[in-house]
C-alpha cells in the first residue's frame, strides 16, 4: 500500500511500516509516555515561527513583526520558545497572561486581545506589565482608561476594527464580518467613534489598529482585501483626526492541511504578495508606513502536533457500520464535534497494511457525538491494543481540551533534535479531584 499520500507534512515518515514523527518512532514514544499522548515537534514550531518573523522583516525591515496567537496552544514552554525566536504573543485571558508571565516571557511584547476583558483581567494584565491592550469596544476602553488612571499609568492600546470582510471559511471561525461579535465596524461609524474616544482618553495612548478576518484561510486575496479596507481607514483617521497610525496588525488565520486533499500554502510567498500590495496602497494613500504585525496561531503549531491513541474496541455492527474506539476523544480533540473538522487517522504501526475496513473512530465519552472522524479506512483485523495516530493536532487541541467525564488530560511531549521531554505532564486522578472541597 502506498503511504506517501498519508504523510501530509514533511515531519512525517514511514520506517518499516511504523510512523515516525520528527524523526522519532511513535510506537516507542507511546510505550515510554503512555496514551493518549500529544506529541509536538519543537523544530517545526521554530521553523514556522521563523517563516513569519523573517518574511515580515524581509518585507518591512524593522517595521515587520510576528506575534504568536497563543490561544492555539498555550503552556509555559511555548512562550519560552516564542521569546527565544523573537516573536511577541497574543494573549486573551488572565490565564494565558499568567502562563506567559510564569514562563518569563517579556510581557512588553504581549498583546492582550479578547472581546470582553473583565475589570480583574484589566488590572491583572497591567500588574503583569502587558505591553499593549487590543480594545474591542467603547465600554472596555472606558474601563481600561479608568483602571489605568487608578494605577497612575498610561496604557498603550490598539483598537480592534471590523473591516467587513467575509473570509469564506466556516462560520464559527469567521470574525471579520460587520455583524461579528468582535471589534468596532468601519461601515457603521463605530470604528471612527472609538478612535475619537481613545484620542480623548487621558490614561491611554492609541498606537494603532488591529483586525482579524478569520481562520483556516488559504487565499492571499482575503488579506489583500483586508489591507485595502484598513489602509483606507488609516487614511480616513489621518484626514479626520490628524492621527498617524503607528501599528497595524492584520491578524492571523493562514490555513493548514488536515488531510491530503487540502492545499499547502507557501506562507512566505503569500506574505510577500500582501506586503507588496500594502506598500503600494500606503504610498498611494500618502500616509506614513506603519509597523506591520501578523499574529498566526494555527499555522505555527498545527502540523507540529500529532496525537497517539490505543484502540480499545473494534465493534462491527453487521450490515450497519463499524466503530473503532480509542482511549481519548472529544476531551482531547473536540474539533470534529464542534466543526466537523477533517483529520488524517493512521494505523501507526501498520502503515503498509491493506485498509479494507471503513470505521468511525470514536472516543470514550458517554456521548454519541464524541467522534474523532467518520469513515476512516483501517485494516479489517485491527484489534484492541493497536496504536492509532491522528495528524495535525498541534493547534486548538491541548488548548481546547476538557475534563468531561472526569477524564484526565494527556501530557504534551516535545520532540527536539532526536530527544523528547515532557512540557506538560499527564493529569492524574488526584488532579481531577484536587479542586473539590
Ligand atoms: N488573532 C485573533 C484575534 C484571533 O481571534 C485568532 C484566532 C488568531 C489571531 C489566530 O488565528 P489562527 O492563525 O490560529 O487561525 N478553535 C478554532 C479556531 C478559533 C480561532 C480563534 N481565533 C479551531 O479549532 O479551528
Amino acid at each position: 500500500m502506498d503511504v506517501s499520500n498519508d504523510l501530509i507534512c514533511e515531519n512525517l515518515t514511514a520506517v518499516d511500516g511504523v510512523l515516525h514523527f520528527a524523526g522519532q518512532n511513535t510506537a516507542d514514544l507511546a510505550q515510554e509516555y503512555g496514551t493518549p499522548l500529544y506529541l509536538m515537534d519543537e523544530n517545526r514550531i521554530r521553523r514556522q515561527a521563523r517563516v513569519y518573523r523573517d518574511t515580515l522583516q524581509e518585507c518591512f525591515g524593522d517595521k515587520g513583526h510576528a506575534l504568536y496567537a497563543s490561544k492555539a496552544c498555550s503552556f509555559k514552554r511555548m512562550y519560552a520558545i516564542m521569546a527565544e525566536e523573537g516573536l511577541g504573543v497574543d494573549v486573551v485571558s488572565a490565564g494565558e497572561i499568567a502562563t506567559a508571565h510564569a514562563a518569563g516571557f517579556p510581557m512588553e511584547n504581549a498583546y492582550f486581545h479578547s472581546n470582553n476583558k473583565t475589570d480583574f483581567d484589566i488590572a491583572y494584565a497591567m500588574d503583569c506589565g502587558v505591553g499593549t491592550f487590543v480594545v474591542d469596544h467603547p465600554e472596555e476602553l472606558t474601563a481600561i482608561n479608568a483602571v489605568a488612571g487608578e494605577k497612575g499609568v498610561v496604557q498603550p492600546v490598539m483598537l480592534r476594527i471590523t473591516p467587513g470582510i467575509d473570509c469564506h471559511t466556516y462560520e464559527a471561525v469567521n470574525t471579520g464580518k460587520v455583524d461579528s461579535k468582535f471589534g468596532s465596524a468601519i461601515v457603521t461609524g463605530d470604528a471612527s467613534r472609538i478612535v475619537k474616544q481613545a484620542l480623548d482618553a487621558p490614561n491611554v495612548t492609541l498606537c494603532g489598529f488591529h483586525c482579524h478576518i478569520g481562520s483556516q484561510v488559504f487565499d492571499s486575496s482575503v488579506y489583500i482585501a483586508t489591507v485595502d479596507v484598513m489602509v483606507d481607514f488609516l487614511k480616513d483617521m489621518k484626514d479626520t483626526y490628524g492621527y498617524t497610525t503607528e501599528k497595524l496588525d492584520i491578524g492571523g488565520g493562514y490555513g493548514v492541511r488536515y488531510v491530503a486533499s487540502e492545499p499547502t500554502i507557501d506562507i512566505a510567498a503569500s506574505i510577500r504578495e500582501v506586503a507588496a500590495y500594502m506598500k503600494e496602497k500606503v504610498a498611494a494613500a500618502g500616509i506614513a508606513m506603519p509597523h506591520v504585525y501578523m499574529e498566526p496561531g494555527r499555522s505555527i503549531v498545527a502540523d507540529a502536533g500529532l496525537t497517539l491513541y490505543i484502540v480499545g474496541a473494534v465493534k462491527k455492527i453487521e450490515g450497519y457500520k463499524n466503530y473503532v474506539s480509542v482511549d481519548g476523544g472529544m476531551t482531547d480533540n473536540p474539533r470534529f464535534a464542534l466543526y466537523g473538522s477533517p483529520y488524517t487517522v493512521l494505523p501507526a504501526t501498520r502503515l503498509g497494511a491493506a485498509r479494507d475496513m471503513t470505521a468511525d473512530v470514536v472516543g470514550r465519552c458517554c456521548e454519541s457525538g464524541d467522534i474523532i472522524q467518520l469513515d476512516v479506512a483501517l485494516p479489517a483485523d485491527m484489534a484492541r491494543g493497536e496504536l492509532l495516530a491522528v495528524l495535525t493536532t498541534g493547534a486548538y487541541h491541548y488548548s481546547m481540551a476538557s475534563n468531561y467525564n472526569r477524564i484526565p488530560r494527556p501530557p504534551v511531549v516535545m520532540l527536539r533534535d532526536g530527544a523528547s521531554y515532557v512540557a506538560v505532564r499527564r493529569e492524574t486522578l488526584e488532579d481531577i479531584v484536587a479542586l473539590d472541597e
